[in-house]
């Protein structure tokens, strides 16, 4: 690829190295103080992709002296052993944070179980306590990973958030909607001006050339093309979309909301699929659980 396709990428590898560096020094800070975070994951069944985030997550945990736990639980656990095992988890003063991976068998209510991890351990942020204090602007509660590490990408290039034309493509709980609401806070990295577009929005490609940051989180294969983005838009990619493709080893390639080789030539800056967005949500994940460690003794630091 000649230098100047690339350089226009946003290195979300880089930026959540950055981010790895500073939780890894406030862990060491809690170490002296005597507290080690710790952060149990919940997995049910055996869902492929589950075990390799989960996993990765894992691994990131150890790098940086996170203490982890993985509790494997049966594809046919009831709704009531899950709820059971999450108040243990909550009861536990060295579990600080507790991620129940999603998605969760059908027969099981995700909400509920989600409702039922204590506020003060939601590392995801999914708690209605934290997306209503998200939502208010209180900065006191947990931030869920992904709109978080969309938010560190914009600041950590420079990107002007500030009165900015953002477009969320997509409204769901763990992406659009937490994701608006951090941007058009009256805040510092925040202030902009938010049009969230959704499977019923009419006209969408008309709001996205309007976007001075184009944000594609619906879940879409490939679905932004290069005559939606206005020439030197930051576009961001948080689709993570498995596709068939017979040239492909095992018959199938993963391919992001955003036709990236069309779109990258307009785009300002872009992120790359993978390699952008994804470590941003681990890295956000541990920064939150340092933070839940630290808040838990009353030292957040
Ligand atoms: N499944 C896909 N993304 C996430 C996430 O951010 N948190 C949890 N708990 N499950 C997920």
């Amino acid at each position: 690829m000649p230098a100047a396709d690339v350089e226009n990428l946003i290195d979300g590898r880089a930026i959540a190295g950055q981010i790895h560096e500073e939780t890894r020094q406030a862990v060491a800070r809690l170490l002296e103080q005597g507290q080690q975070p710790g952060l149990a994951f919940v997995r049910v069944g055996e869902d492929p992709a589950s075990r390799v985030y989960v996993g990765m997550k894992e691994k990131a945990c150890l790098k940086l002296g996170i203490r982890s736990q993985t509790d494997v639980l049966p594809e046919d656990t009831t709704q009531k052993d899950l709820l059971k095992h999450v108040a243990d988890l909550n009861a536990d003063a060295t579990v600080h944070g507790i991620l129940v991976q999603a998605p969760l068998p059908s027969h099981i209510d995700s909400a509920a179980v989600f409702n039922t991890i204590s506020s003060r351990k939601d590392v995801d942020g999914f708690h209605p306590i934290n997306m209503g204090k998200l939502l208010l602007g209180d900065t006191d509660g947990f931030v869920p990973c992904t709109p978080a590490g969309v938010q560190e990408l914009l600041l950590r290039t420079d990107t002007t958030i500030e009165g900015a034309h953002v477009v969320v493509l997509g409204r769901g709980n763990i992406v659009g909607k937490p994701l608006a609401a951090l941007l058009f806070q009256k805040a510092t990295g925040a202030n902009a001006t938010v049009t969230l577009c959704h499977s019923r929005t009419s006209n969408i490609g008309e709001h996205c050339r309007r976007a001075d940051i184009l944000v594609a989180a619906m879940g879409v294969p490939e679905f932004v093309k290069a005559d939606m983005v206005k020439p030197s838009a930051v576009v961001i990619d948080v689709g993570v979309n498995r596709i068939d493709d017979p040239a492909a080893k095992n018959g199938t390639r993963l391919v992001g909301d955003v036709d990236f080789a069309a779109v990258q030539p307009v785009a300002g800056r872009i992120t790359p699929n993978p390699g952008g967005v994804g470590p941003m949500t681990i890295a956000l994940l541990l920064r939150n659980t340092v933070r839940a460690a630290a808040k838990a003794t009353g030292k957040e630091n």
